[in-house]
């Protein structure tokens, strides 16, 4: 059995049109049968302008709707940006923030990731705070340094809603996973930082999610892992029947 409710969650990241993305939601919703719901919760995050549509067809089918970023500011002359309060208004329920592309293709530090998270919550989001290392990162023997940097500077104060994933960069859409020892290493130190930091009465609550590369085929030993808590899902969650599949198992 799990010590937290398992969360799978897919990031669409850039993908899904209208009409191919509410066919894929609807299959999705389908298939979150009772069997499903006893074994784990479901997050589906779209391109924002598929939200509103997304949330709307979702109601009551317990499957949640994430959004990918956020900008810190509630409201304002801030061209292109989207709040966390309309990111809710829009009726989602969490939002990722600091996504290794985020930080890469948009120069986002440890504290912009932290000012997002933090609005988030301001908003009533939870926000899902990626960190990972590199490749060179871990190769140099460097990958628990760099995640526990990233944890500090990224993770607002406060005991509020709050859910971790851990992406190693050169996992991501590359089909290449860390072994499940490497990934019981680090959120192990995830955990145990969480804890120094907040207690561990928090701390233990906190779901840490493991992303890259997750696949039907590679998902049951991951979700086995002590201190893995669910999936964040790229290209594996554009596929109903592979999501669900990965949520199985849980
Ligand atoms: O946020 C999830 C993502 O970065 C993982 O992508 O395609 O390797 O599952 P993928």
């Amino acid at each position: 059995g799990h010590k937290r409710r398992p969360l799978i969650a897919g990031n669409w990241k850039m993908n899904g049109l209208k009409i191919a993305g509410a066919r894929t939601l609807g299959q999705v919703i389908e298939g979150y049968d009772a069997a499903l719901r006893a074994k784990a919760d479901l997050l589906v995050c779209p391109p924002a302008p598929l939200l509103y549509t997304f949330a709307a067809a979702s109601i009551g089918s317990g499957v949640a709707i994430g959004a990918q970023t956020c900008h810190p500011a509630a409201s304002g002359a801030c061209t292109g940006e989207i709040s966390a309060e309309m990111l809710a208004d829009a009726g989602a329920s969490a939002v990722i923030v600091g996504h290794s592309e985020r930080r890469s293709y948009n120069g986002e530090t440890d504290a912009d990731v932290r000012a997002r998270a933090e609005a988030a919550r301001r908003a009533g989001l939870t926000p899902i705070v990626c960190v990972g290392e590199t490749r060179e990162e871990r190769d140099a023997g460097r990958a628990l340094d760099v995640v526990g940097a990233q944890l500090a500077g990224s993770v607002p104060d406060g005991e509020g809603a709050l859910i971790v994933a851990y992406e190693p960069v050169w996992a991501i859409g590359t089909g290449l996973t860390p072994t499940v020892a490497d990934v019981a290493e680090v959120h192990a130190f995830m955990r145990a930082e969480l804890r120094k930091r907040f207690g561990a009465a928090f701390a233990d609550g906190v779901r840490l999610l493991y992303g890259g590369s997750v696949k039907p085929a590679n998902a049951a030993e991951l979700m086995a892992v002590e201190d893995v808590d669910g999936a964040l899902v790229g290209g594996a969650s554009l596929v109903a029947a592979d999501f669900l599949a990965i949520a199985a198992g849980c």
